[in-house]
């Protein structure tokens, strides 16, 4: 590996980190390996507000069922909001920003009666009950935490959908979850214009939804949407004569908080199952390690609440740690790509938590763009979902954070429910592109099938070779599915270890740098995508008979979709344009734009094994554009090869 710079914490950071040095990291890291039990039970003792207290830290009786703090009683709302109105009551839990810049502040007790208050609604409204699943598709508003929580509050298990996916995603969704209600909003604003949601949850509700028995809308910009009188209620009516106290559901430790629906190698998305009290205690805890936030700070993650950033990073974490978390409805470049600065330097932002595909953009569309803000309230920089290059994170760390801001690159998923690698900003000497070092307690490491640890430079299996509290429980309504999707690619000891998808190597210092995805899982803008849906969506075109679907590396989005698809027919392409365009339709129907094609090549044949195995890595050299490495000759036709390059190339 090439040298690469490294940055020391600065003492501005290092005099206010709870973790301030390397070697009280080591320590902590030694305590986890000596007694696991005993790390994670002092933690859950001190930090969670328990109803009743666990018997057993960590059952591994159904490994890799795991679970963890059994039998203890909690209520997370009671985390995060009841036990601080004591202390901070006053205190703004939530500041949110709308695209066209109205603002509200919701004080730590505002926040109780606005949970409190939708919590009943659900109740006495809509019968909803512990267990029940409440699909939540909202645009970024506060309403959409307000939700959140108030499922948390009376034990039903949300499932938020990100606001960008189609009526037939959303469907899907709901479908998999049997959802009983699904709460919305007529719609909100985008790039200085109304975008609407609402018509989308008619759309998924025409068909074959019948789990849901009604839609509640809250109404944000007030745009005309259908009513339909007997399934649809208003939101901003019926929370009025709501009581502002409703008694917590007390939970157990392992029962369902939510739902994320995430993509994987093959077949439709899974629904990532979170439970309760190893979820909120990492949340928790992450933040006050990795963005060492205080009771002064504002904290900023610019995610949407319908990725897991969104759930762990805006609302739950942020909010278990008593801190101030900012929401904002839009998008980076509206009106100009000093949206973001100007929003730092106006709350006087703290932390700041984004992603490269984010940075990448807004250094392209305004590079000296910070400099005419007053950034320095700023502490400490955050990244989040994809390899940040070391040019986006020179620009990040110099213009951003003048040089002042340690980065901490943030290696998680869906599935993990927080940070598993990142730097420690007050102790862990930073290296551009590397998300580090494992966090305590966290036992990532760089193994081979069979968990033998990789050398420095070799790349290998990014495993986690322990079970740790907020780990996925199962994919719901599909165990197996589980089992297989995460624990059946590598063991260590002989047993089954938490495979992650991604690659990863070890640099010389036992610095971790994340490669990326070994599977067919691609990362667009930051955003999972499974080429398989993608294919299945572009199948759906009448005249596509097969294709396939790879990732080419992207200036901002990080990696860009690129279809090679076969035509029925062969009429040839006369109409390439409008072809390309009605396949993008397709895919904007089936899943959303997210999922658009960047570049189609309509090809007569794919490279496939004789065995009928596509061969993607193939695919996936020429999208690049570089020389095929790989044999060819085990091709059922390997002259389909040359042609695809030909017509790629030209
Ligand atoms: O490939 C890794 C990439 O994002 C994937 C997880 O995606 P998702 O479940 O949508 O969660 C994203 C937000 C946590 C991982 O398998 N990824 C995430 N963070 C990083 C990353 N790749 C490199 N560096 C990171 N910091």
């Amino acid at each position: 590996m090439e040298k690469v710079p490294v940055f020391d914490p600065t003492p501005r950071i290092k005099e206010r980190a709870r973790i301030n040095s390397m070697d009280q990291y080591w320590q902590m890291v030694k305590e986890a390996e000596s007694d696991y039990e005993g790390f994670w039970d002092k933690l859950a003792k001190e930090k969670i507000n328990w109803r009743e207290p666990y018997t057993k830290v960590l059952d591994e009786s159904e490994a890799p069922f795991y679970k963890w703090f059994v039998g203890g009683k909690l209520n997370v709302t009671e985390q995060c909001i009841d036990r601080h109105l004591e202390t901070k009551k006053n205190k703004a839990a939530i500041i949110w920003e709308g695209e066209p810049g109205d603002k509200r502040v919701i004080t730590y007790l505002e926040l109780y009666y606005e949970v409190n208050r939708f919590a009943n609604l659900l109740k006495s409204k809509f019968g909803i009950k512990k267990g029940d699943r409440v699909v939540i598709y909202m645009p970024m508003i506060p309403e959409a935490a307000f939700a959140m929580l108030a499922c948390a509050r009376i034990g039903a298990i949300h499932s938020v959908v990100f606001g960008g996916f189609s009526a037939e995603a959303l469907r899907d969704r709901i479908q998999d979850a049997q959802a009983k209600l699904v709460i919305t909003a007529d719609g909100a604003y985008r790039r200085g214009k109304p975008y609407m949601l609402k018509p989308v949850v008619d759309v998924a509700l025409a068909k074959d939804c019948e789990s849901v028995e009604a839609v509640l809308v809250v109404r944000r910009n007030n745009e005309e949407i259908k009513w339909h009188d007997h399934r649809d209620y208003d939101y901003n009516e019926l929370i009025k004569d709501m009581p502002a106290r409703c008694e917590p559901e007390i939970m157990d430790s392992e029962d369902p908080l939510f739902l994320l629906y995430t993509s994987g190698s093959t077949g439709k998305p899974k629904g990532v199952q979170h439970s309760q009290a190893g979820y909120i205690l990492w949340a928790q805890l992450t933040m006050e390690w990795v963005f060492d936030i205080k009771d002064t700070d504002t904290y900023w993650c610019t995610a949407d609440v319908g990725w897991i950033t969104g759930h762990t990073y805006i609302v739950y974490g942020p909010l278990a740690a008593g801190a101030t978390t900012m929401m904002y409805e839009g998008v980076p470049v509206y009106p100009d790509a000093g949206r973001w600065w100007r929003m730092i330097e106006e709350y006087r932002v703290n932390q700041f938590y984004t992603a490269p595909t984010a940075i990448r953009l807004l250094h392209k569309l305004g590079a000296d763009e910070p400099d005419k803000y007053d950034l320095s309230s700023l502490y400490i920089l955050g990244t989040v979902g994809e390899p940040i290059n070391p040019d986006a994170w020179m620009w990040y760390f110099e213009k951003v954070g003048r040089g002042q801001c340690p980065i901490v690159d943030t290696w998680w998923q869906t599935e993990t429910g927080g940070h598993m690698i990142s730097p420690l900003p007050g102790a862990t000497p930073i290296k551009p592109g590397s998300a580090t070092f494992p966090l305590p307690g966290i036992f990532a490491e760089i193994i081979d099938t069979d968990g033998n640890k990789k050398e420095p430079n070799e790349k290998g299996y990014l495993c986690i070779t322990k079970p740790w509290p907020s780990m996925i429980r199962t994919i719901w309504g599909d165990p197996d599915r589980f089992v297989k999707s995460y624990f059946g690619t590598c063991k260590k000891d002989g047993k089954p270890v938490y495979f992650s998808g991604d690659g990863a190597i070890y640099d010389e210092e036992g610095y971790i740098w994340i490669t990326g995805r070994m599977d067919d899982v691609i990362n667009v803008s930051g955003h999972r995508l499974g080429t398989a849906e993608i294919e299945a969506a572009i199948g759906h075109h009448p005249r596509v008979a097969e294709c396939a679907v790879v990732g080419k590396p992207h200036e901002v989005k990080g990696e860009s979709v690129f279809a090679f698809v076969v035509l029925k027919d062969d009429e040839g392409v006369a109409d390439e344009m409008e072809l390309i365009k009605e396949i993008n339709e397709v895919i904007t129907k089936d899943i959303g734009p997210l999922a658009k094609c960047d570049e189609i090549a309509f090809v007569p044949g794919l490279p496939k094994t004789r065995s009928g195995k596509i061969m993607r890595r193939i695919l996936r050299s020429i999208a690049k554009g570089e020389e095929i490495k790989q044999d060819t000759s085990t091709l059922e036709d390997p002259s389909v090869v040359e042609k695809i390059i030909q017509i790629v190339q030209g």
